[in-house]
């Protein structure tokens, strides 16, 4: 219970990665502000949290707009006092397409949610947090944040790589008030999103290609990975990418250990290489 007495906003913790993350925020103490856009699936999680023990309160609203975030900060300061803990999660992914098909209107949303909503949430909490005189900040981006991989288009990559550089500006401009700023980036993670929209074969055969570890990572090992970078465990921590992702940026995409360890025994044989 490392985060007892502590207050989260998870975003888009109605479903999904988010939701997993809430789990685990719950379990170790914190009050979670489920947040997501519609008030009914809220509620719902907050009922989850609640009925495993846990604590939350739940308060709906569009991350991509300024005034709703705005009063989902001012709703939570004032039914729990304190913004402790913020996790931007809240992201969409876009439809799948190439650049050259890129529609304006897909560039402005995807980046109105995944990054200015990064940006309207951080501005938000930071008074409250100063005032306070710390605070922890988690932004989830994902693995194509660090290095271009092909879950997403374009918009959705730049989208992530502006999240990172955010991370790390604010993580420089806060440090002397005491508040840290991470980024935790997914590889792929099993969400009941995931389940429905590809079939098991897909998932396999991408396991296969890309996961050298074996499989996806699930939606709690995520909310672990945020739950450290929110405890006093990890008070010196700012400003760093935390890939969550089975070794997917190892880099390798078919499995070449076989390929290597043959290589590696022929060599030792002293034989070429
Ligand atoms: N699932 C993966 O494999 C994966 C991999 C890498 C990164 N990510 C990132 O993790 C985060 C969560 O992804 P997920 O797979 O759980 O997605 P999801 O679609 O299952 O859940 C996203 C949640 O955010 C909410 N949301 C969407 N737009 C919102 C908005 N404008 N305001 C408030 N809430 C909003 C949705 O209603 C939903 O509850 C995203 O930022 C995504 O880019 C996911």
């Amino acid at each position: 219970m490392e985060l007892k007495g502590k207050t989260a906003i998870v975003t888009g913790s109605a479903r999904g990665i988010g939701e997993g993350i809430a789990l685990v925020l719950a379990r170790e103490g914190a009050t979670v502000v489920v947040n997501s856009r519609k008030a009914k699936d809220c509620e719902q999680m907050v009922q989850k949290i609640v009925s495993l023990g846990g604590k939350a309160i739940a308060v709906a609203g569009d991350v991509s707009k300024k005034a709703d975030v705005t009063a989902m900060v001012a709703e939570t300061i004032r039914q729990l006092g304190a913004v402790d803990i913020l996790v931007n999660n809240a992201g969409i992914e876009g439809t799948p397409c190439l650049a050259a098909d890129l529609s304006e209107e897909q560039w402005d949303r995807t980046l109105g949610v995944n990054l200015k909503g990064v940006f309207f949430c951080c501005q938000a909490v930071i008074p409250q947090m100063i005032k306070q005189g710390q605070g922890r900040i988690v932004n989830i981006a994902s693995t194509a944040a660090i290095r271009m991989t092909f879950f997403g288009s374009l918009d959705y990559t730049v989208s992530k790589h502006g999240v990172a550089g955010l991370s790390q500006h604010l993580a420089w401009e806060l440090a002397d008030s005491h508040i840290t700023v991470n980024t935790v980036c997914p590889g792929g993670v099993h969400t009941p999103l995931m389940e429905s929209g590809t079939t098991p074969e897909y998932r396999e055969m991408t396991i296969k290609r890309l996961v050298p570890l074996g499989r996806f990572t699930t939606m709690e090992e995520i909310g672990e990975a945020v739950s450290f970078l929110a405890s006093d465990r990890a008070a010196t921590i700012t400003g760093q990418m935390l890939a969550v992702d089975g070794g997917l940026l190892t880099g390798f995409g078919e499995d070449l250990r076989p390929t290597v360890r043959q290589r590696m025994a022929a060599m030792k044989a002293g034989g070429k290489h």
